[in-house]
């Protein structure tokens, strides 16, 4: 989709706890848009292996900030999906298991991790027409002035059931009531941490998608940007 560019890239913010859908709804919507893709969270789960790796306790807040100049995180397209390089390797299968998330979880809440995530990101989206960007503060952080915000919720079985799905695919066998604890103890993290907390920007739209299948749900936020990409083009929202 051509955007007639004015000043700032056209960033789409998907906000919303773990499993509410937020990364195949991001990936279809950057497809369909011809925006790029920016998944924040495996981002997070970078530095938190950089720092496993480098065997620094993620409660030794000051040694986990005198990491970070050390580490270079890149998002690259490899055969069509996004692909997270930490130093030039490429990590993705490494971060996505379950110890990974509960580490970027607890990683998230430090400052010094957070303020430099924030900069990479805005970094990552500037030059583009447009962007689609997924995390938990892409809305009332990173782009608070993002055209449009979209918070997604669904209940705790639901997206424990989806965590188990997404881990199986990628070949990490999973209990399913243990997932859905973990996960909720992960959203207390992240919605309680005092550093930009998990929360629905004001601003935002929020979509329930409990009982909705993914393509109802990618179809029905699809036509909710489209509305919004529109507007801008008309004039009516800046
Ligand atoms: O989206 P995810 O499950 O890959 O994210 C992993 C963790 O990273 C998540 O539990 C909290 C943190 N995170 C964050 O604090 N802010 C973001 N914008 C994205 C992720």
């Amino acid at each position: 989709m051509e955007i007639a560019q004015k000043h700032r890239p056209f960033i789409v913010a998907i906000d919303g706890p773990a499993g509410s859908g937020k990364t195949t709804t991001a990936k279809a919507l950057a497809r369909d848009l011809g925006f790029i893709y920016v998944d924040t969270g495996a981002m997070y789960r970078a530095v938190a292996l950089f720092a496993m790796r480098r065997g620094v306790p993620i409660t030794e807040q000051e040694a986990i900030c005198a990491l970070l100049p050390d580490v270079d995180i890149r998002l690259e397209r490899i055969d069509g999906e996004q692909h997270t390089l930490l130093n030039g390797d490429n990590v993705e299968a490494h971060i996505r298991t379950q110890e990974m998330s509960k580490a970027a979880s607890d990683i998230s809440a430090i400052p010094c991790v957070r303020e430099a995530m924030v900069d990479l990101q805005r970094k990552a989206a500037r030059g583009a027409q447009g962007a689609v960007l997924e995390g938990r503060d892409i809305g009332t952080v990173v782009f608070p002035d993002s055209r449009c915000k979209v918070f997604l919720v669904a209940d705790a079985d639901t997206r424990a059931l989806r965590r188990k799905l997404q881990l199986e695919e990628n070949g990490i066998p999973s209990d399913l009531a243990t997932i859905r604890r973990e996960i909720e103890e992960r959203d207390r993290n992240d919605a309680e941490r005092e550093h930009s907390p998990l929360r629905k920007a004001k601003d935002a739209i929020e979509v329930e998608t409990t009982n909705t299948t993914i393509d109802e749900q990618v179809s029905m936020i699809l036509s909710l940007v489209k509305r919004r990409i529109d507007q801008f083009q008309k004039g009516i929202i800046e």
